[in-house]
């Protein structure tokens, strides 16, 4: 349960945390977003942040781009979710949600000259994906958002519309996830996730130009393969049917953490048991973000007991 969210400056109970039905962003999708999630070790009974200063550098520089100016920098918004998780004493895992948002009324359709704020709350989390083992994906009829249209590398609230129609029509059709295809009909990512396959023992991921959000995961897999793996990683456009003939496909992002893909589109991904690559970065990951890995302690911050 959420008991508190930091708004208009302070820490408060979540039940004051309230915008009016005229606030420009829930119009126009005229925002910005993060996502971060807490750990909770249960041998040392602690909770660890993962990547805040990561996320909050992308949450700025998504603010930049809608002309959002929230007076914060990465460190000040870690130091205010520290506060804010100690507030809240979840001994489980926990999703952490900041947004920026324009306080405007709505007779302006324009991202200049606003009111900028900035809101955080968390909620415990389980799993993301509530899926039996691995995931089934489409490939969506939806096409990705072109960067000539809603830049697709910040994350923009407006242009999760485009994730939302994807993400629908996918599970209404009885799969897990949808994959999107760029206007040019490469592979750019699922609809709340960046994607990865394995090909003839090397990583292949589209690049940062291919419209995918530059997600933290992403980073984070890219450097365990190649520094910890010691694989080779290729930023490259995928076609379609190489997600059909690849030996791995998965998904990353802090949502879905890292998860096999075993069905595309009636398709058995390789033999339909998560592959070596994704089982050994799966495993990395889920001790790195526990705080149990030493050498990545620069990753994590303790949230102190209430
Ligand atoms: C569209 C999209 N792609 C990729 C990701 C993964 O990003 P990250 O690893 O930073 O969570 C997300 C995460 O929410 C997303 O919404």
């Amino acid at each position: 349960m959420t008991r508190f969210a930091y708004f208009e400056g302070a820490i408060v109970p979540i039940e004051q945390a309230r915008v009016s039905i005229t606030c420009n962003t829930l119009h126009y999708g005229t925002g910005c977003f993060g996502g971060l999630r807490a750990y909770w070790n249960t041998d040392e009974r602690r909770l660890w942040l993962f990547r805040p200063l990561d996320h909050y550098r992308r949450l700025l520089s998504s603010a930049k781009m809608i002309f959002a100016d929230i007076g914060h920098t990465p460190e000040s918004l870690t130091d205010v979710t520290v506060q804010l998780l100690a507030a809240e004493g979840f001994r489980q895992n926990a999703y952490v949600r900041p947004i920026v948002y324009k306080d405007d009324g709505v007779f302006r359709v324009q991202l200049h000259d606003a009111t900028d704020k900035v809101a955080i709350f968390a909620q415990p989390v389980g799993a993301y994906i509530h899926a039996a083992g691995l995931l089934r994906v489409a490939i969506s009829s939806w096409r990705r958002v072109d960067d000539t249209m809603i830049p697709a590398r910040g994350k923009l609230n407006g242009a999760y519309l485009n994730s939302a129609l994807a993400k629908s029509e996918a599970n209404k059709a009885g799969y897990d996830e949808a994959l999107v295809l760029n206007q040019d009909g490469h592979v750019s990512e699922a609809s709340a996730a960046n994607v990865f396959i394995v090909r003839n023992g090397a990583l292949v991921t589209p690049p940062v130009t291919a419209n995918v959000l530059e997600g933290i995961t992403r980073r984070t897999v890219i450097h365990l393969a190649t520094k910890e793996l010691g694989l080779e990683v290729v930023e490259r456009d995928i076609d379609r049917s190489e997600l059909f003939v690849a030996d791995e496909v998965f998904l990353c992002g802090t949502g879905v953490q890292i998860s096999a893909i075993g069905e595309v589109e009636g398709r058995v991904v390789a033999d339909g048991a998560e592959g070596p690559v994704c089982a050994a970065l799966r495993e990395r990951y889920g001790r790195i973000v526990t705080g149990r890995d030493p050498a990545y302690l620069h990753w994590c911050v303790p949230i102190p007991a209430a």
